[in-house]
């Protein structure tokens, strides 16, 4: 960091010197382009000073939590926290503030201008990038901070490693990510720089600190890698505040809209799929029920995948509530057809839905939540297995895979979405178009807007389902 502030300060006495004609380099577009040439041409080093001075307003021009617009998000969740878990999923979940009426900009990219063309003709003084990983770990994330890193790195950019998602912002908990720091990290699960669920908006101060320790440690932009409470603040931020943040899709849920896929999902997919596979063939020598509790809150993308993918009698998910009594009714006729062992996949989110029209989610007894308001589910495997085998007589057991899907190391084919993500990250970044994130569209890496990505919860797709029910019973 004192790298940074002495570059900083060599960087205005050069200005002094040259005294150059001041422009306005974020309305010229070639500025980019022309990036590779900024080493000899002393016009655009005057105009990366220029965007120093700029960027510096822009910094001034942050209010912090509390103030001017804070405040006028008064009556309107100040807190962030959102009550979907009580709610059907795929309803719109969160309140992000609108683009100013009347402002006639693109979405999500306010943040163009200055940091644009600073980025691209800096050579004296380095950008810092910092990056951030929150919520729920997840296989892949080092892929992410690996690619960010090093085609930052390759910029001549610094990069900082903010420790434990959004607290170390609040806390101003930071680390350097060098060359070896990021060295051997590519096929390594969890993530190097700590995660925790914390959410800004519900600690005191906690914006106002985040805002005031990303100043203090002068760093430009920030990458944060998450899901939907993590870019959610991410995105909030932004639209308050203008923070410079790029976002990076995580998930095993795979629940982020405006992206086909997450990272982290492919590997957990892959993992029950594993398990089904085991457990099929313990079921078949002892003629049981194995009902199989997969992750994945409020959305059934891993129970459906990995059900399909394992070949599984009856998937229940929290989007299409089949009843306890017709899934019993698969697992009979399954039987009578001479079959005498079922694999039954639930999601964890799915709500014992009956005959009746009742409904109960299954939690943890002390419905303990995190600072985003998420109940801690689990436990609808074995109240399910009980109503299977009361039901239907059959032996039935349970399994948990719990944390198992989130650990260890990323398939390949998350590697390579992690990293293509990381890059494109890295280039917003560069290209000073914050308020984005990084998605994934057919077989092509775009960006979208963050707000777009965290408004509503992606869930699945009747089709989905459809082609798993094909082989319930
Ligand atoms: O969001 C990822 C996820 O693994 C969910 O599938 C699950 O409900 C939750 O996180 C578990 O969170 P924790 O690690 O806090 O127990």
């Amino acid at each position: 960091m004192r790298t940074l502030a002495r570059g900083h300060v060599a960087a205005l006495r050069s200005l002094e010197r040259h005294g150059r004609a001041r422009r306005r380099p974020h309305d010229d577009t070639s500025a980019v382009a022309r990036a590779g040439d900024d080493e000899r041409d002393p016009a655009a080093v005057g105009g990366e000073l220029e965007n120093c001075a700029s960027r510096r307003q822009r910094r001034r021009a942050w209010r912090p939590c509390g103030g001017g617009r804070e405040r006028e998000s008064e009556g309107r969740d100040p807190c962030g926290e959102h009550p979907h878990d009580l709610q059907a999923p795929g309803r719109r979940v969160r309140n992000v503030h609108p683009p100013p009426p009347g402002s006639g900009r693109p979405p999500g990219v306010r943040g163009v201008s200055p940091f644009r063309s600073f980025a691209a003709g800096r050579h004296s003084s380095r950008v810092q990038v910092g990056i951030l990983t929150g919520g729920g770990d997840c296989p892949g994330l080092n892929a992410v901070i690996r690619a960010v890193a090093r085609r930052s790195l390759d910029r001549g950019y610094g990069v900082a490693g903010v420790r434990d998602g959004w607290l170390g912002l609040v806390e101003g908990r930071f680390e350097p990510l060098r060359a070896r720091e990021i060295s051997g990290i590519l096929p390594r699960g969890g993530t190097i720089i700590g995660t925790t669920r914390t959410n800004p908006y519900r600690v005191e101060r906690g914006v106002e600190r985040v805002l005031e320790s990303f100043r203090a440690h002068k760093l430009d932009a920030l990458v944060a890698i998450g899901g939907e409470d993590t870019l959610g603040v991410a995105a909030r931020l932004y639209e308050e505040h203008e923070f410079p943040v790029v976002g990076v899709p995580k998930t095993i849920d795979n629940d982020l809209s405006a992206t086909d896929y997450t990272f982290g999902f492919d590997t957990a997919v892959w993992i029950a799929t594993e398990a089904i596979d085991r457990l099929h063939t313990t079921a078949e020598s002892h003629n049981r029920v194995m009902v199989v509790e997969v992750m994945g809150r409020h959305t059934g993308w891993i129970a459906v995948m990995s059900g399909i993918a394992g070949g599984a009698d009856v998937i229940l998910i929290p989007e299409q509530p089949m009843t306890v009594e017709s899934a019993c009714e698969e697992i009979r006729r399954r039987h009578r057809r001479g079959k005498d062992f079922s694999i039954v996949v639930v999601s964890e989110g799915y709500e014992l839905t009956y005959e009746s029209g009742e409904q109960r989610l299954v939690a943890e007894k002390a419905r303990a939540s995190d600072q985003f308001g998420h109940v801690r589910l689990g436990g609808v495997g074995d109240a399910l297995a009980r109503e299977i085998e009361e039901r239907t007589g059959f032996e039935t057991r349970v399994t948990v895979l719990g944390h198992v899907q989130r650990g260890g190391s990323p398939t390949p084919r998350d590697r390579v979405l992690a990293t293509r993500y990381g890059l494109k990250a890295a280039d917003l970044v560069h290209e000073g178009r914050f308020g984005r994130m990084a998605a994934l569209h057919g077989d092509a890496i775009v960006d979208v807007s963050l707000q777009d990505a965290t408004a509503e919860l992606k869930t699945v797709p009747l089709e989905w389902y459809e082609v798993a029910r094909a082989f319930f019973g």
